[in-house]
């Protein structure tokens, strides 16, 4: 929204949200407090608020004067209920169309932005037009669009300001145009997709669904290149290399994290499983199942490594982000391994140049964040410097690719650490010519436990 506000000056760009913290910090002055740490984007924020940049908690005021309403809320997999473990939770989107229902004037245009199931659109409609239905005289009118967001975190102003295409679903010609006519501000209208509906949602689900594919199955071969031999970063350029696959994408790492790609493929499995598309379903899931086994075959590894057991064994985990330049959590793959380490006796110093401690406190403070099995009382420590991570570690372990990590001096580091010192590195992104004559043992995913001469 900041991105159409940017480059439409002549639109008024509202953003509405129910919790007031939030709205206040998106208000501050001080753009460190931003709840969302992105690139590019405090300065967009900057540049426009209170020009025609708004946030607000006031629904009524927002939803009356609006020509547009954009439905951007979470749809996370359920967790109670049918459907428990796959299907969206659409309460949010439920509860949005509600307001818009209530609030809206005159004719509304409610563009679903959110990634949704496919049909999701006829839930909207119907709470739209049903409400309508019961107050009389209403002169309330909507159409009904789908146009999903393909942005990553990272890069989303990026990927924003120059998508691959935009896609709007619909069948209201004048309302599509509309909307086709606010993204040609500053997008080719070649790039502008126009499908129906379904088209627009099933899109949506089956990118996130191609990606993550795409990177359980270069983790699938970095398992094998690992014991014989080959190198995943020769085979990814390789491949790479034939344009029907592209090098995009090919980066073996710890397995797929964020709040899209497993929720999206658990929505799309239980889409196949609802239509009776069974092979369909087990098919995908296989993403998924691969997906969980390579975070657990990388920490099984790391304990193997130290015979067994890391029992009181300082471990620093650089990184806890899912990826490099967001401070995003959620789905992060550094969870499952930072759980399995503690559970198995680890002291884990963990670093990351954007999360927070209370961010790791209200991961591991959850509820049955830990199992039963956490009987060796391992335990985690947050740090805001490297060399605190490094003093007497048993081993480092890169879980996300900060540029941060590239600049460590490993002549330093490896003279602070206890012997025998390891080095694990989940993203592939350290080079053993640095690490070379420094007294450390290396492990590269997809290159295995490499020798440093
Ligand atoms: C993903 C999609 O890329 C976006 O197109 C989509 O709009 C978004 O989900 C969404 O549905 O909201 P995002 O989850 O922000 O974006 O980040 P990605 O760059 O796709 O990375 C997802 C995960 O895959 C990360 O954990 C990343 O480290 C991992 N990854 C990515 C790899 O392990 N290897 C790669 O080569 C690429």
């Amino acid at each position: 929204m900041t991105v159409i506000a940017n480059n439409c000056p002549e639109i008024y760009v509202t953003l509405l949200d129910t919790d007031e913290e939030k709205v206040s910090n998106w208000n501050s002055s001080d753009l460190k407090n931003l709840p969302v740490f992105e690139p590019g984007l405090s300065e967009l924020v900057q540049k426009n608020r209170n020009k025609n940049l708004f946030f607000t908690t006031d629904a009524e005021r927002s939803i009356s004067k609006a020509d547009i309403v954009f439905i951007s809320v979470n749809t996370p997999t359920k967790t109670k209920g049918l459907g428990a473990g796959y299907a969206s939770d659409l309460k949010w989107v439920e509860n949005s169309a509600r307001m818009v229902s209530k609030f809206a004037k005159d004719h509304t245009i409610v563009v679903e932005k959110s990634t949704v199931p496919v049909r999701t659109a006829e839930l909207i409609k119907e709470i739209l037009f049903n409400s309508n239905l019961k107050s009389k005289n209403c002169s309330k009118t909507f159409s009904v669009l789908s146009s999903p967001e393909f942005l990553a975190e990272g890069t989303a102003i990026k990927d924003l300001e120059n998508p691959d295409r935009v896609l709007i679903g619909g069948e209201d010609k004048e309302a599509i145009e509309q909307l086709s006519l606010i993204y040609q501000k500053w997008i080719p209208k070649e790039k502008i997709f126009v499908t129906n509906l379904w088209s627009s949602e099933l899109s949506k689900l089956t990118a996130n669904a191609f990606l993550a594919q795409r990177i359980s199955s270069i983790n699938a071969i970095s398992s094998l290149c690992e014991p014989t031999g080959a190198d995943i970063q020769e085979v990814a350029k390789a491949i790479g290399a034939d344009k029907r696959i592209g090098e995009k994408f090919l980066n073996a790492g710890p397995g797929f994290g964020g709040s899209c790609f497993q929720k999206d493929l658990l929505n799309m499995i239980y889409l196949c499983r609802h239509y009776g598309l069974e092979e369909v379903a087990d098919y995908w899931e296989q993403v998924v199942i691969l997906n969980e086994w390579q975070k657990k075959r990388i920490s099984k590894l790391i304990i193997e490594t130290f015979f067994g057991t890391v029992t009181s064994k300082k471990c620093a985990l650089l990184g806890f982000a899912f990826k490099s330049n967001t401070n995003d959590t959620r789905e992060s793959p550094a969870i499952t391994i930072a759980r399995d380490l503690i559970e198995n006796g680890a002291n884990l110093y963990i670093h990351d140049p954007q999360v927070s401690e209370s961010q790791l406190e209200n991961i591991f403070d959850e509820k049955n964040f830990l199992s039963q099995k956490n009987i060796y009382e391992g335990n985690w420590t947050y740090v805001n410097a490297l060399d605190e991570a490094f003093c007497d570690a048993d081993a480092i372990i890169i879980m996300t690719e900060w540029s941060d990590y590239l600049e460590i001096d490993w002549e330093k580091v490896s003279k602070t650490m206890r012997q025998p010192a390891w080095v694990f590195d989940t993203r592939g992104i350290i080079s053993e010519l640095n690490l070379k004559g420094k007294n450390l043992n290396f492990w590269q995913v997809g290159r295995g436990f490499i020798p440093i001469k």
